[in-house]
């Protein structure tokens, strides 16, 4: 759940933002220049859902057409049915046959500074460059014996090597599945194992805030506790040192030694699978979401285009700070972007290395227009203090966008004052890993925002705040966020588990896909996202579950039960605060030095992000009669509030107590 105090601010916000004259006198297209667009577009995208979406998918070369738009039978969606087509191609040969090879699609940035006077390590990769690399990459991956519909997992840093890897799947018709390179080696045995992948890509070691981050001994690690891995392709980065297994491991460089610069790129049906991308939910185990070809192609394209008002030709530059481990990276990294002809800016490292000005440095520097980014850093950015910002010329910037939470006001306000001059439109885009793309979005140049909420549906998203029987509720009634249409992007399934996937989004209000939030809308119609109604927190704007947080906890010795809450956080918006009862051995040595031990577990077990930020320990966990933790008690503990809930049913008053002292 978000915050209960960023809740309380949301929900008292009615500062209204019109669309920014400087913004319109700076852009000389806009793809939606009011609301009556919007309004027209929106409702042609309800009424001809097929004819909407066959006009989009027409901006795109497809190599086969379509017999038919869309086939749906709820919860199974077929789009483009019948047509072939290859993402690559959209991503890169499109811009080539178009005269525009010699334009820049990638600008990539490494963390560390090359030289005293703090020069960089700059790489533009044209579109032409961008396809032999991605080529002869591919067929490295042939050499090896992937073949189409295998799954080639890669687990590397924010290194050009990592988007042509992914193309270079999508080329010869193999998903990829992309793991985050924070998560440590349990997590990549459970993703490798799930997705049956036998080729690893990976790097020697990843940049961060001046340090590295061993990527291939948590490999090796992973790959000891696993059978069926048969190569790993290690590129060279960091030049850390690394362990090196002959038979198994090949280096990217020799890889592409002496392959042609051509790759034909396999025509692909519109529904074959492009990726797995790995998400928490409600149990321990991660759910691999499955995204397929055609759909989330012109979707991430379509969105791209009109929530950041993308026009070729106008010097546009856009940044998405986030890593391409989370599918804001995939859509909004490399996906979404590349067909929309804007050079698209990776950075590999940390926003605050050297410093805290490095993204103003960046913007200044590459003229950047379009900076997107999450709640949790714009947070951040404020805490580090207005200074950094101010030392820059950031008039380049046209469009601001955020993601991953809702954005409290002041945050908003900040962005939109320090980092925008007040006149850089702000959208606030809401979707999840699921969704593929924005679902809900203002427009640039469009759509009058209020802070903190993300406003009105993209077109084809018919979404809707509905009550358990799917009755659509009046304004401001809090309610689930469900939508009551298919829509290009959205997932085609979990991973290896048909039962899951219907159970999670399917089954709670029959009909409607139900994204895991609850929401309000307005009066005028805006949405307002009020956090999940699953066991799943959202830290820092990443999606961890409770469970897998639990678990890890449990799998250390000191420890019998473990209940997992979000709580308040300053910068990440929610934090983690872990109730733990220890085993006989361990009672009585509690206190920081196990508390630092157990931190240090799940760092292992999971990774940074699942770290805790506060653990209690405590004789007993409170329970229902029925055995249920009660964790809304937990969350109010934690948050230090005095608790609204019925307590009756809890099996030992005294626990409260003795669950509200800070230690013990
Ligand atoms: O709770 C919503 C929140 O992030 C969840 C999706 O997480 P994930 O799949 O990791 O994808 C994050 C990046 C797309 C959602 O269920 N969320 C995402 N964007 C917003 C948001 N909550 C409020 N406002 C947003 N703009």
């Amino acid at each position: 759940m978000s915050t209960p105090q960023a809740i309380e601010s949301l929900l008292t916000e009615t500062r209204v933002f019109e669309p920014s004259q400087a913004f319109r006198a700076r852009s000389k297209t806009v793809h939606c220049p009011d609301m009556a667009t919007y309004r027209a577009l929106y409702q042609r995208s309800m009424q001809d859902p097929a004819g909407f979406w066959a006009e989009m998918a027409s901006h795109y070369s497809w190599s086969k057409p379509w017999s038919k738009v869309l086939e749906w039978e709820c919860p199974d969606a077929k789009w483009f049915v019948g047509a072939t087509t290859n993402i690559s191609v959209n991503c890169i040969d499109r811009q080539i046959d178009a005269g525009l090879g010699d334009q820049v699609a990638i600008i990539w940035e490494g963390e560390p500074s090359t030289n005293d006077a703090g020069g960089h390590e700059v790489r533009r990769l044209t579109y032409a460059d961008l396809k032999r690399e991605v080529c002869t990459f591919a067929n490295g991956l042939k050499s090896l014996g992937v073949k189409r519909g295998d799954v080639v997992t890669l687990y590397m840093g924010m290194v050009p090597e990592l988007a042509i890897a992914m193309l270079a799947c999508a080329r010869i018709g193999a998903a990829h599945s992309v793991i985050f390179g924070g998560f440590a080696a349990s997590a990549i045995v459970d993703r490798v194992q799930d997705a049956n992948s036998s080729v690893i890509v990976t790097c020697d070691g990843a940049w961060r805030r001046g340090q590295v981050v061993p990527l291939k001994a948590n490999v090796d690690e992973a790959v000891s506790r696993l059978t069926g891995v048969r190569h790993v392709v290690c590129l060279h980065r960091c030049g850390n040192d690394i362990k090196w297994n002959g038979g198994r491991d090949i280096c990217w460089h020799d890889l592409v030694k002496g392959q042609s610069h051509e790759c034909a790129p396999e025509a692909m049906d519109s529904e074959d699978l492009l990726f797995l991308l790995y998400t928490s939910g409600s149990t321990g185990k991660p759910k691999g979401i499955r995204h397929t070809i055609g759909g989330y192609m012109v979707f991430t394209a379509t969105t791209a285009r009109y929530t950041f008002n993308l026009v070729p030709g106008e010097n546009q530059v856009f940044f998405c700070t986030a890593d391409i481990g989370w599918v804001t990276g995939h859509s909004y990294v490399v996906y979404g972007i590349l067909p929309n002809r804007v050079p698209t800016v990776m950075y590999e490292g940390a926003p605050n290395f050297p410093k805290e000005d490095r993204f103003w440095e960046m913007v200044e520097r590459h003229k950047i227009t379009h900076f997107y980014t999450a709640p949790t850093a714009i947070r951040a950015f404020m805490k580090w203090g207005d200074e950094h910002p101010k030392k820059h010329d950031l008039s380049s910037l046209i469009v601001l966008g955020t993601v991953g939470e809702p954005i409290n006001p002041e945050a908003w306000i900040w962005y939109h004052e320090k980092i925008g001059s007040s006149h850089c439109p702000i959208v606030d885009t809401m979707w999840q890993t699921e969704t593929g793309g924005h679902i809900i979005t203002p427009l640039p140049g469009c759509t009058p925002t209020v802070p903190g909420s993300c406003t009105l549906p993209f077109f084809g998203i018919d979404a809707a705040i509905v009550n358990e029987q799917g009755e659509e509720l009046p304004p401001n009634q809090g309610g689930l966020l469900v939508i009551r249409k298919p829509w290009p992007a959205m997932l085609r399934g979990i991973h290896g588990d048909r039962a899951r996937y219907i159970e999670t989004y399917w089954s709670k209000v029959p009909g409607m896909y139900v994204a895991g939030d609850g929401a309000r809308r307005d009066e005028r119609g805006y949405f307002w996202i009020m956090g999940r109604i699953d066991d799943v927190i959202n830290v820092s704007g990443h999606r961890l579950g409770t469970m897998e947080v639990e678990s890890a906890l449990v799998s250390h010795d000191a420890v019998v039960e473990a209940a997992v809450v979000g709580m308040p956080h300053e910068i990440k918006g929610t934090g983690i605060a872990a109730f733990v009862t220890l085993a006989p051995t361990h009672q009585g040595v509690t206190g920081d030095a196990l508390r630092k031990a157990l931190c240090e577990h799940v760092t292992k077990e999971i990774g940074a992000i699942a770290r805790p930020d506060m653990i209690r320990f405590t004789g007993a966990l409170p329970k229902t009669r029925s055995g249920k933790i009660m964790r809304r008690l937990l969350r109010d503990i934690a948050a230090g509030k005095e608790s609204s809930q019925d307590t009756t049913t809890l099996e030992d008053f005294s626990l409260l107590a003795k669950l509200r002292e800070t230690d013990e």
